[in-house]
């Protein structure tokens, strides 16, 4: 007798396309990120409509003990001579952790604890990081193309973003088309 199985659900690992339902799409355009930014002229003179990344990830029951599995896609880009990044956050159940593997492109993921110490760790195809608990984290894109990168955290993790609303204390910016990382206070 043929074994019986449940279809599963499929990332495509060059891509990080997600298969199978139900998906959640959630796009943010660079209008949305506010205070993000350390150039704001800069960032005003952007198109707001410009798409800066998009996560897609598959829905899960809400309780304890339950997963999400998604993929952010960060497009290339740069405001002012800072790389396009995302929001970045803490968990709101600060004690829960996530990881993040690499699927596509270059950049960074940029770690902060609750003392505002700061760590980057390089994402790439087939990296993979292990986000302990009270840790805020953020992706840079430093690449030319998309950085996607799959990630699974609890579902009851939630999202603290207002605890970094005065920025993270390190900038990943390019001079003279070099890398450079500037630490900073008050973002
Ligand atoms: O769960 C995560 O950490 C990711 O899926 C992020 O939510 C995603 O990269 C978008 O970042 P942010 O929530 O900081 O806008
Ligand atoms: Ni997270």
């Amino acid at each position: 007798m043929k074994p019986t199985h449940c279809p599963p659900r499929h990332v495509d690992w060059a891509s990080g396309t997600l298969r199978g339902e139900p998906l959640i799409r959630k796009t943010t355009r660079l209008g949305a990120l506010a205070g993000v930014f350390a150039d704001e002229h800069a960032w005003r003179q952007g198109d707001p409509e410009l798409a800066v990344y998009t996560v897609e990830m598959f829905d899960s029951p809400s309780g304890e003990g339950e997963l999400y599995t998604g993929v952010t896609h960060l497009n290339p880009g740069r405001v002012g001579d800072e790389f396009f990044m995302t929001r970045g956050h803490f968990h709101a159940r600060r004690e829960q952790g996530e990881v993040y593997f690499g699927l596509r492109g270059e950049g960074f993921l940029l770690l902060q604890d609750e003392q505002g110490q700061t760590r980057l760790e390089k994402v790439a195809a087939g990296s993979v990081h292990i986000i302990p608990g009270n840790t805020a984290h953020r992706l840079i894109n430093t690449g030319t193309e998309i950085l996607s990168a799959l990630a699974v955290w609890p579902t009851t993790a939630g999202h603290d973003y207002a605890s970094l609303a005065g920025g993270f204390a390190k900038r990943i910016t390019t001079h003279n088309l070099q890398l450079m990382a500037k630490e900073v206070q008050n973002g």
